[in-house]
């Protein structure tokens, strides 16, 4: 929606975890730009993300990406700036923090630290067909698992989350246990697509109880110990079983929160909502229970910096007076309740 006169181009900053990401969003034109700058490599040989090996590349890569996406976008300015300020690695989030108030200090403009799961959270709004407030989130990414009803912008209701590990830490954790390699959730669904169904049955953790929440613990002993009795020609029917055991409890879980909820819109976002078995999954879900599901095209579901400077289109200058002094400057855990509607 066009805002005259209003900031018009705000510089997404993402540098929560382990990818570098920039872009530029205009209030009047949409997405003008974004570059991201993946770290897998990086981690790869350790298997996991090293906090202090993500920061120093953070500084050495957001600067030259910064240049990149004002270039691509046709800007030697932008007139605000949005960076992630949590939850994350307080380390990587330093770094996007203070690069965005150096900025902005020396461009005059404000800057905004953003909540990494509201970038989550909108990012569907990105796409053409965007849907209408308000709609079920369903969060799944490596470091959350949530559901939760949008009213509106700032408007958000927990309605469930995990009560230990997250969707993707689950698929990681699965597959390391099946060798492979880091990051572990699309290697595990490639793996997946070789397998058999219906050979490895898991628990559908917790839908024969009432309520929203999650736990992946159990499935993972489950399959740790499928894992134990069986050879490397059993991994891809395991691993098409852990998928299916995951996919099918998200989308019962979805089902029930647009019928507590009423709403009949369920929009998927974060790194596993790329996962190809959830989207069909879902898509038959919608078809058989009348909703509609939404999904953010691959490159917004996992981090980016599209959704930063989206939220910041959103929310600045309305919370312009709250910009520049976010203090602290970037936090590891940040809850969804805390936010407010923009100006609140
Ligand atoms: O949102 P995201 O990029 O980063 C944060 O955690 O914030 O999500 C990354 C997570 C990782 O756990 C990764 O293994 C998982 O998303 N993931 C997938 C797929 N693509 C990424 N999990 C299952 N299937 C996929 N295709
Ligand atoms: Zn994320």
């Amino acid at each position: 929606m066009p805002v005259a006169g209003a900031l018009q181009n705000i510089l997404g900053i993402e540098t929560s975890c382990d990818e570098t990401a920039v872009a530029v969003y205009s209030r009047q034109r949409g997405l003008l730009a974004h570059q991201i700058y993946s770290q897998v490599a990086l981690h790869a040989e350790y298997g996991g993300v090293v906090p202090e090996l993500a920061s120093r590349d953070h500084v050495r890569k957001l600067a030259p990406l910064i240049a990149a996406a004002l270039a691509e976008a046709g800007l030697s300015r932008a007139d605000g700036i949005a960076y992630t300020r949590g939850p994350g690695l307080l380390g990587a989030l330093l770094v996007g923090g203070a690069v965005a108030r150096g900025l902005g200090m020396a461009w005059q403009v404000p800057v905004l630290g953003v909540h990494h799961m509201e970038g989550h959270l909108l990012s569907p709004l990105l796409e053409p067909d965007a849907p209408a407030f308000p709609f079920v989130a369903l969060l799944v990414s490596g470091g959350h698992t949530l559901l939760v009803a949008v009213e509106g912008v700032g408007r958000y209701r927990q309605l469930g989350t995990t009560l230990d590990d997250a969707v993707g830490e689950a698929f990681d954790k699965t597959a390391k246990l099946l060798g492979l390699g880091y990051p572990g959730g699309p290697a595990l669904a490639r793996l997946a697509e070789d397998g058999a169904p219906g050979r490895f049955v898991f628990p559908r953790p917790m839908l024969d109880r009432p309520g929203l929440d999650f736990s992946f613990s159990g499935l993972k002993t489950a399959v740790a110990l499928a894992v134990r009795d069986a050879g490397p020609a059993d991994h891809a029917d395991i691993a098409r079983g852990f998928e299916e055991a995951v996919t099918e409890t998200l989308a019962v879980k979805c089902r029930r929160a647009l019928q507590e909820t009423g709403y009949a819109r369920l929009v998927v976002a974060g790194g596993v909502g790329a996962n190809r078995r959830l989207r069909e999954q879902l898509d038959a879900a919608a078809t058989a229970h009348d909703f509609r599901v939404y999904f953010p095209r691959h490159a917004f579901c996992t981090d980016n910096g599209a959704m930063i400077a989206h939220v910041g289109a959103l929310r600045l200058p309305g919370d312009a007076r709250a910009a520049c002094a976010p203090d602290p400057m970037a936090v590891a855990r940040w809850p969804l309740h805390e936010l407010a509607p923009p100006g609140a």
